[in-house]
């Protein structure tokens, strides 16, 4: 099955990242304000409408399909909505993205609804410093919903850091052993300018992924591998284990010629691009045609022409795009 959905620079489009909720039970230093308001719930896409939407986008041939937040699985009911993307036929990964907070008691559920893979944010091992990160999380309820997830059986799970200069950049090592502990994938996410966050000076936490594997390389050795998951990062296999670790590097590595991918928000906004505004409001576009799915379906393949080039993330200035992380899921 090959794409419909191809932008003016001959990319392909194959993914899609829904994003739930732009709620979440923590709050992350890097990805909210400390006083975060959130959407009036009038305002999302009821689980029906994310339904249709993610049938359309695979009638359309995209084939994978990534569950965001927020946290996602804070939404009312979500596990209906993973149920029912569970059974499109066409769609060859639905997988997860979560800070793992609810994966102790949903990890088997999601795993019935047919979830290939969950990638789980962790920044650190040590409980009182997760604390901080995450302003109000708990390390011991993380690491449970990764031992249940491991349990279940999953096809893969990936960790997701963001390293920040004077914070955990001591925990490098310590997380790369942490994934061979667990036979897990774990990836280095470089930190983007999405909207404005008090006392948080990005550009002082800025940590490259180059810094990183240079870290790494004086401890485990990194074979370069052109394995991909199908999303932005680059990877590396340590040999005798099962773990690849990978890097995500906008600032560094700009990936932004081979994007597959665009974004839907809890708003039904159909983002082209995480680092820019241009978008479509397929709400509109649904409520004006219930239960229709060929309207939208245009729309989807009309929003293609306005996908921009990439990114332009500049650490050194105040964020451009004022809308938050949590929006997006990433
Ligand atoms: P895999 O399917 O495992 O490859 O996952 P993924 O990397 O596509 O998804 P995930 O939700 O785990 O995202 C990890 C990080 O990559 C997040 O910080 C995302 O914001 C970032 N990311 C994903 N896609 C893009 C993109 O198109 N542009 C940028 N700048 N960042 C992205
Ligand atoms: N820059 C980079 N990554 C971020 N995340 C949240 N906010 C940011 C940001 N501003 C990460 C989370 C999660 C992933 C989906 O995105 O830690 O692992
Ligand atoms: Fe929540 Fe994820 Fe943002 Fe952390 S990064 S506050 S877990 S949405």
């Amino acid at each position: 099955q090959t794409t419909q959905l191809i932008d003016k620079f001959n990319r392909k489009v194959n993914y899609l990242r829904i994003s739930v909720t732009d709620r979440c039970d923590f709050r992350c230093v890097y990805c909210m304000d400390e006083q975060m308001t959130f959407l009036p719930r009038a305002q999302l896409l009821t689980l029906e409408e994310i339904e249709l939407i993610g049938r359309a986008f695979v009638e359309l041939g995209v084939t994978k399909i990534r569950i965001t937040g927020g946290e996602p699985l804070v939404r009312n009911n979500v596990m209906q909505l993973f149920d029912k993307l569970g059974q499109l036929t066409n769609l060859k990964e639905l997988v997860l993205t979560t800070n793992g907070s609810h994966l102790h008691t949903l990890a088997q559920p999601l795993k019935n609804a047919g979830v290939k893979r969950i990638n789980i944010s962790l920044d650190s091992l040590k409980a009182e410093r997760f604390t901080q990160i995450t302003r109000v999380g708990q390390l011991s309820t993380v690491l449970q919903g990764i031992d249940t997830a491991l349990k279940v059986g999953f096809e893969r799970l990936k960790l997701n850091t963001v390293i920040l200069k004077n914070r955990n950049e001591d925990e490098i090592i310590d997380l790369v052993n942490f994934a061979i502990d667990k036979g897990i994938d774990i990836s280095f996410i470089e930190e983007m300018p999405l909207g404005i966050i008090g006392e948080h000076d990005r550009a002082v936490a800025y940590y490259s992924s180059d810094q990183i594997r240079q870290v790494l390389t004086s401890v485990f050795s990194l074979i370069p591998t052109t394995e991909t998951t199908g999303g932005p990062a680059k990877y590396y296999r340590i040999p005798n284990t099962e773990t690849r670790v990978g890097f995500i590097s906008p600032h560094s590595h700009n990936f932004c010629e081979s994007c597959n991918r665009v974004r839907l928000t809890t708003e039904g906004r159909l983002l082209l691009c995480l680092g820019q505004e241009h978008s479509v409001d397929l709400r509109r576009v649904i409520r004006a045609n219930p239960y229709d799915i060929e309207p939208l379906k245009q729309a989807i393949i009309n929003a293609m022409e306005i996908k921009p080039k990439g990114h332009d993330f500049d650490l050194t200035r105040s964020p451009v795009i004022l809308r938050y992380m949590n929006m997006t899921g990433g």
